[in-house]
């Protein structure tokens, strides 16, 4: 990143503590009352952060209450099958998370102590510059700064950082340091988890709370009210895709597919082609039962689903990959957010 602008005060120790003691402050007095906060333990750090990253406190609420039901500690999660794992986590997304949590759960076993610095933190599965800081300084008291969406909004609006970044991730990259010399030493993870919550309650996106902000009188673009130029990130051109989807309905129940798409390894959702152990006579592809969208990163997919009605089976045996679903099975399948939404709305939709 370019130097900070001249007139920053991080040069000034003062100022620095004052930032400190307000945002603490502020934070003792307004944190929001979160299940990992109450008899905060390691495993609820690690289970929460690895949840909220990429998604927003409402989102993961009821997931976490439900994983420490199912999967109270690490011994427990280490010793769950896959499958109950990735179902626990089903609407989610992103389930490369899952998997990774469960395999760190089962590296657990082997720690006579757990590691106590970010970087033996960083070559667990799943773990990145985020998770490590956020766990090493919420559960162990280390001077480590989290840098993620909410810390780059409040930090480029404090100091008016007018570098234009290539997207998100680079502008956490750079303005790390920024944060890392900002860190109460005292309580480095109530500062994480201030900045953090005061990015996520009152220094929105767009129209912020500058007025109650407890940071007010330090902050650059607060004052003189251009806060809407920062932080300056390049927004990603959105991108557009069209799939086909198959709706396979037999004696068997209807067919599903584990996804191979990267955000959705081994998760259920219909096929997005006719496989050839699917027996049937030419098909033209005229009218879709259903047409829907959903949007995954940046690239809008319109999904388009087609019936095949009359078909039989060249073999016996399923590929891997490939599952019979029973309407009865449906909840015990780990399936996408959006396929379970349309599977169920066109099974409606026959019943009429
Ligand atoms: N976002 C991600 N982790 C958080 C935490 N521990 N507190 C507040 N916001 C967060």
């Amino acid at each position: 990143m370019e130097k900070l602008p001249k007139t920053s005060w991080t040069n000034s120790e003062k100022k620095i503590t004052k930032y400190q003691n307000s945002l603490l402050l502020w934070y003792d007095g307004n944190r929001r009352d979160l299940p990992w906060r109450k008899n905060p333990s390691l495993y609820k750090t690690v289970v929460s952060e690895f949840m909220l990253q990429q998604t927003r406190v409402s989102t993961v609420l009821p997931y976490f209450e439900n994983w420490l039901i199912q999967f109270p500690n690490f011994h427990a999660l280490a010793n769950a099958s896959e499958n109950s794992v990735l179902k626990a986590w089903e609407g989610l997304g992103y389930y490369s998370r899952a998997r990774n949590l469960h395999k760190l759960a089962q590296i657990s076993a082997s720690w006579a102590d757990p590691p106590q610095s970010i970087k033996e933190w960083k070559k667990l599965p799943g773990v990145g510059p985020y998770i490590a800081a956020a766990v090493t300084s919420i559960a162990m008291e280390q001077k480590d700064a989290v840098c993620d969406g909410n810390v780059v909004r409040v930090l480029s609006r404090i100091f008016a950082i007018s570098e234009s970044f290539k997207d998100g991730a680079t502008a956490q990259k750079k303005i790390r340091p920024v944060a890392q010399l900002l860190i109460s030493k005292k309580r480095p993870g109530d500062y994480n988890q201030a900045i953090m919550e005061l990015g996520a309650t009152i220094c929105h996106r767009s129209s912020p709370m500058c007025t109650v902000c407890p940071i007010l009188t330090l902050c650059k673009s607060g004052k003189s009210g251009n806060w809407t130029n920062y932080p300056s990130i390049i927004p990603k051109p959105k991108k557009k895709a069209a799939l086909k989807r198959y709706w396979i309905e037999g004696d068997r129940g209807l067919l599903l597919h584990a996804s191979q798409k990267k955000r959705l390894l081994g998760v259920f959702e219909l096929p997005e082609k006719i496989p050839d152990f699917i027996h049937h006579s030419p098909f033209t592809e005229t009218m879709p039962l259903s047409v829907r969208k959903r949007t995954i990163g940046n690239v809008e997919y319109t999904e388009e689903i087609f019936r095949l009605e009359i078909f039989t089976l060249n073999e016996d045996v399923l590929p891997s990959g490939y599952a019979w679903m029973e309407w009865c099975e449906i909840n015990s399948f780990t399936l996408s957010g959006p396929h379970r939404k349309w599977i169920n709305e066109i099974r409606k939709s026959f019943e009429k």
